[in-house]
């Protein structure tokens, strides 16, 4: 038997992947590293940590493997997006990396859109927003001259890794497509832009495929894991997380709830218009690409009223209570804003709420109200798809949000759409192994690769009498957004 590994590069942890040519997962690790947040909007993270952290990870698992170590044939990255890293020209990391949910850029963000205008658009098919790359490197331009100068190329987080693996620097069009720095219909750096901003284009790494064979695994590597095998570029987690479900053709969609939630669909071409209210990627599917809609902050505010609330259990024994409350939590509503928005509100100082508190109400109460807020949420990103015409029926979910079936059966009602989970459901990770086995030469395409390793486990359709009743609680959500956010505007001078 054959393997390959999926490494992704997540926000709280990496996991690894080995798999096997039927998709099976032989084994599995996962190790997790802190968030830095030294100010109220900033995220950031040591770059050492990750690579260490995947280097422990990879040396348990080839620890564990029991196979010849020559039937590992390939490694490939998912991770998560927008991230800057930036190194120097020894390859020396100059700073903690800014991630994707750091708000602290809306001064850049302005002085995107004042100096390219509809140019941005054009170009880039995104809106300037906080969380993407180019704002975050004119930060540092800004604020911390020094740093940049000393730069002389950027990486996006997994990029990082994967060069920490073979010494080798590139990055790929799926990854790339966040930056804001991309041209993505073109499929090349736009130096239009960088010349706009004054960013010098030998910053931009070279791009390749997201199956490219870039590189083998270094002899140091090898030496303290045991790995030694070929190495594919890998792709942006949400590219990932939709090759792992197999969203590979027009009319797919996916509900992806980790970290943050997405909700994307399958793009042939790069010739539709969503005015930025939407994200529009390069695919890691050669010349495809997807539209997606963000909730910043899915999976973020559940583990963050467990550990502010519940810290004790289990998310299984907190999810149980579900069952006991009915359809809109006796009266309780949440709008999951708790680093800002993206989808459809792009807002950074927007801050989260509990509409409704009542003194009958529980700790079950608040964990419905978390849970039907997040899945609200991205319905809102569902509306922007369908109202430009696209036809959403069925909706496969991964991540966080479908480990729960009553979870599943809520995003059914409220997605007004049949959702389905797969058997063995691995999230980005598999799609980073299904990039090295088509990489490897395993499979012709992803699509094969997809047929032969993913099955659908379960569907839930939605229950009428539940679709109604959410309606109407959709309805009373979508007014918190405009009356709450001059309040927390006027909060931001209370925040550290
Ligand atoms: C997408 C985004 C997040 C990160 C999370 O634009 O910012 O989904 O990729 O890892």
């Amino acid at each position: 038997m054959k393997y390959c590994l999926g490494v992704d590069l997540g926000t709280s942890a990496v996991k690894i992947l080995l798999v096997d040519k039927e998709g099976n997962v032989v084994h599995e690790v996962s190790k997790s590293y802190p968030l830095i947040h030294e100010k109220s909007g900033y995220s950031e993270q040591n770059p050492e940590e990750w690579f260490q952290k995947t280097l422990a990870g990879l040396t348990e698992i080839m620890e564990v493997f029991e196979g010849e170590k020559e039937d590992i044939e390939g490694i490939s990255f998912s991770g998560q997006m927008h991230g800057l890293v930036l190194l120097n020209e020894e390859k020396q990391v100059l700073r903690n990396a800014i991630l994707w949910n750091d708000t602290r850029t809306t001064e850049q963000c302005q002085i995107i859109i004042d100096k390219a205008g509809d140019k941005l658009l054009e170009i880039t098919k995104n809106p300037a927003l906080e969380g993407f790359t180019l704002p975050k490197l004119l930060w540092v331009k800004q604020y911390e001259e020094e740093i940049f100068d000393q730069a002389a190329v950027f990486l996006l987080p997994k990029d990082y890794l994967r060069f920490r693996l073979t010494g080798n620097i590139h990055t790929e069009y799926s990854d790339a497509a966040g930056t804001l720095l991309l041209d993505i219909s073109k499929k090349e750096w736009s130096t239009e832009l960088c010349e706009l901003f004054g960013i010098d284009s030998s910053l931009c790494p070279p791009l390749v495929e997201s199956h490219a064979f870039v590189g083998t695994v270094t002899a140091e590597i090898t030496k303290k894991t045991g790995l030694s095998c070929k190495v594919f570029a890998g792709g942006a987690d949400n590219a990932c997380g939709a090759i792992g479900a197999g969203i590979l053709a027009d009319g797919k969609t996916l509900c992806s709830i980790g970290t943050s939630g997405v909700v994307l669909s399958y793009e042939e071409k790069a010739d539709k218009d969503f005015e930025g209210k939407v994200h529009y990627f390069n695919h890691g599917e050669e010349n495809a690409y997807y539209t997606m809609g963000v909730t910043l902050a899915a999976g973020h505010s559940l583990s963050w009223f467990k550990e502010t609330f519940a810290e004790n259990i289990g998310f299984d024994e907190l999810l149980e209570e579900l069952n006991n409350v009915p359809i809109g939590a006796n009266g309780l509503l949440f709008t999951p804003y708790l680093a800002g928005e993206r989808t459809p509100h792009p807002d950074a100082a927007i801050r989260a709420s509990f509409i409704g508190m009542d003194a009958a109400h529980k700790r079950r109460d608040f964990v419905r109200a978390v849970l039907e807020g997040i899945t609200f949420s991205l319905n809102e990103s569902i509306e922007i798809f369908r109202a430009s015409g696209k036809t959403i029926n069925t909706i496969i979910s991964i991540g966080g949000g479908a480990k729960n079936e009553n979870w599943l059966q809520m995003q059914a009602d409220i997605f007004k759409a049949r959702v389905q989970k797969l058997s063995s459901e691995q999230g980005p990770g598999m799609g980073a192994a299904m990039l090295a086995a088509v990489g490897a030469g395993w499979y012709i395409s992803l699509q094969e690769c997809a047929e032969k390793m993913l099955q659908p486990a379960k569907e839930f359709e939605p229950i009428q009498e539940n679709v109604t009743r959410y309606e109407d609680l959709y309805r009373i959500y979508q007014k918190v957004y405009s009356q709450t956010k001059t309040l927390s505007e006027e909060l931001t001078q209370f925040r550290k």
